[in-house]
C-alpha cells in the first residue's frame, strides 16, 4: 500500500528563501581555488562476493553500451565529457511515471514549458556510461538496502532512484513509508529498499528535524554521529552528500548534549572548514568501526552546484538561473559558490577509508552539473511559503536555482552510482 504523499520533508519547503539569504551569507567566503586534485582511480569490486558475478559475466557486459573495452572503463574518469543533447535516450522516465515524485521537482507539473532539460546525457572522454537498466540494478539489489544520507540534494538524488525505478515496475507492488528522518522506498518483488535518512550536517545538529529546521544560528554536536548511524547501521550501500549547510564562515560546536542542561556542556565557534573535517572525522571513525568491508559500499557526493549569480555566466547581475534553457558551454566553469577545499577535505576522508579496507569513493558530480543552469526548477515548483505580490512577480527573487528539475540532471547521478556499483571491472 502506498502511503499518501505529504509535504516534500527538509529544506525543501523554503529554499527559494534559504538560499537567497544563505548566498548573502557565502558572499563573503570569496576565494576560488584552482582545482588540482589527483583522477580518483576506480578499482572497487561490486556490491559483494555473491555479485561477482555481474563484473564477470560476459553475456552482462555485451548488454552494456558500446563499453567495448574494459580497460579502457576501468581507468576512465566518468567524470570528465561533456553533455550532448540526445532526445532519443532521454529522459529515462516520464516525469507522470512517477506517481512519489514530490511538487518540489516536479518542473514540468508546474508550468515549465522548455522541457530541453531533460534530454542531455553526460558523455565521458574515453568511454560511455552503462545504459541505466532498473531491473538489472533491482536483480542485483535483491534482499538489500540502499540508503542515502545527507540533505535535499541528496533527497533529490533519492527521489531520482526511485522515479527511475518506479517507471520500470509500474506494475509491481512497492511502498513508501515515512517515519521521522528516515524515508524508505520498497519494490516488494526484489525485497529491495532504498531509503532517505536526514542529517544535513552528517552529524548531529540543531537542524535535524526533517520538517522543521530553519534556525537563526546553526549548531552541530562534536562527535555525535551514532544516533544517526543507527539508522544506516546495515545498509548494504550508503551514498552521503553533505555541503550546503556549511557554507557560512563558522559553526558553532556543541560539547555536551542538546537534550541536557548538564553544567559541562559548551559552545565553541569553529571555522567552517575545521568544523567540516571535524565531522568528516567523526564520519570516517564511525565507518571504520562498523562496516562490514565485504558487504557494505560507501559513496560520497560532491557539491552539487548553485546557479544563483548568472553574472558568471555573463548575464546581467541580480539574475538567477530563471530564463536558463541551455548549459554553460564555457568548459571548465566554475561558480564561487564551489568550494574545492571542501570537496579535497572529503577526498581525504574517502582515501583514508579505502587505505583501512572499505570500499568507498567519491562521485565527482561538481563539475558537470556546474554546466547544467537550465536544469533547475527556478520558479517551475510548490512552494511552500506564503508570497507577496512583490515576490510573485519577481521571478528572479523567488527561485530555487539549487535543486534540481526530475527527470533530469540527479538521473546522472545515479547512472554513475549504477556504473561504480556494478561495471567496474577490478
Ligand atoms: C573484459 O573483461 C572480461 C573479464 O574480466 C574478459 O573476459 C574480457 O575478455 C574483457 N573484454 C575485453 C574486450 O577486454
Ligand atoms: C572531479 O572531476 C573534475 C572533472 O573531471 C576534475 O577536474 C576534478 O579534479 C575532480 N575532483 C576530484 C576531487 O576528484
Ligand atoms: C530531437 O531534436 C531534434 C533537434 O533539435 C529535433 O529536430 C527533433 O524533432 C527532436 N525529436 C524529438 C522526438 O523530439
Ligand atoms: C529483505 O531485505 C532486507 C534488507 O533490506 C534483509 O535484511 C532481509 O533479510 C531480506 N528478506 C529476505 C526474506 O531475504
Ligand atoms: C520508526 O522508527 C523508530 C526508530 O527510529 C522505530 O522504533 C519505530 O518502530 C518506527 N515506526 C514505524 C511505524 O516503523
Ligand atoms: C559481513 O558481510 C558478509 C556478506 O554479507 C557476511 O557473510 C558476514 O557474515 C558479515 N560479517 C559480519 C561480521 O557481520
Amino acid at each position: 500500500m502506498k502511503e499518501k504523499k505529504r509535504p516534500f520533508i527538509g529544506a525543501g519547503s523554503n529554499l527559494g528563501w534559504k538560499f537567497n539569504f544563505l548566498h548573502l551569507q557565502i558572499a563573503f567566503i570569496v576565494t576560488m581555488f584552482l582545482l588540482v586534485i589527483a583522477l580518483y582511480s576506480f578499482k572497487e569490486s561490486s556490491i559483494n562476493s555473491n555479485s561477482t558475478e555481474a563484473v564477470h559475466d560476459d553475456q552482462k557486459e555485451a548488454a552494456v553500451n558500446k563499453i567495448s573495452d574494459n580497460s579502457t572503463f576501468s581507468s576512465c574518469n566518468l567524470f570528465s565529457g561533456k553533455w550532448v543533447f540526445d532526445n532519443k535516450s532521454y529522459p529515462l522516465y516520464k516525469g507522470r511515471q512517477c506517481s512519489l515524485m514530490n511538487d518540489e521537482l516536479a518542473c514540468e507539473k508546474y508550468g515549465r514549458k522548455n522541457l530541453n532539460y531533460q534530454h542531455w546525457r553526460w558523455q565521458p572522454n574515453h568511454c560511455d556510461l552503462p545504459r541505466f537498466d532498473a531491473i538489472d540494478l533491482l536483480e542485483k539489489l535483491r534482499n538489500k538496502r540502499v540508503v542515502y544520507v545527507g540533505d535535499s540534494l541528496n533527497r533529490n538524488q533519492w527521489m531520482s532512484m526511485v522515479c527511475l525505478i518506479e517507471s520500470s515496475i509500474l506494475d509491481k507492488p512497492k511502498t513508501l513509508h515515512y517515519n521521522g528522518s528516515l524515508i524508505t522506498f520498497k519494490a516488494l518483488e526484489y525485497n529491495v529498499s532504498i531509503d532517505f535518512y536526514w542529517a544535513p550536517m552528517l552529524l548531529e545538529s540543531n537542524c535535524d528535524d526533517p520538517t522543521n529546521h530553519r534556525v537563526s544560528e546553526r549548531i552541530i554536536r562534536a562527535k555525535a554521529i551514532e544516533k544517526h548511524a543507527r539508522n544506516w547501521n546495515d545498509a548494504d550501500v550508503l551514498v552521503f552528500n553533505s555541503y550546503i549547510w556549511w557554507r557560512q564562515l563558522k559553526l558553532k560546536v556543541l560539547w555536551g548534549s542538546f537534550e541536557s542542561a548538564d553544567s559541562d556542556r559548551a559552545y565553541e565557534d569553529v571555522e567552517m572548514l575545521k568544523a567540516y573535517e571535524m565531522a568528516l572525522k567523526s564520519w570516517f571513525h564511525w565507518l571504520d568501526n562498523h562496516v562490514n568491508r565485504s558487504k557494505t559500499r560507501v559513496f560520497f557526493v560532491s557539491s552539487s552546484p548553485t546557479h544563483n549569480r548568472a553574472e558568471e555566466w555573463g548575464k546581467p547581475k541580480g539574475h538567477k538561473c530563471f530564463y536558463e534553457t541551455d548549459p554553460i558551454s564555457d568548459e571548465g566553469y566554475w561558480s564561487m559558490d564551489s568550494d574545492p577545499k571542501m570537496m579535497r577535505l572529503v577526498e581525504k576522508y574517502i582515501n583514508k577509508l579505502s587505505s583501512q579496507g572499505v570500499k568507498a569513493q567519491m562521485l565527482n558530480i561538481t563539475q558537470l552539473s556546474e554546466y547544467r543552469k537550465d536544469a533547475h526548477p527556478s520558479m517551475h515548483r510548490k512552494f511552500w511559503d506564503q508570497l507577496t505580490e512583490e515576490q510573485l512577480t519577481t521571478p528572479n527573487y523567488h527561485t530555487d536555482c539549487t535543486h534540481w528539475c526530475l527527470p533530469g540532471v540527479p538521473d546522472v547521478w545515479n547512472e554513475f552510482l549504477y556504473a561504480c556499483l556494478f561495471h567496474q571491472p577490478n
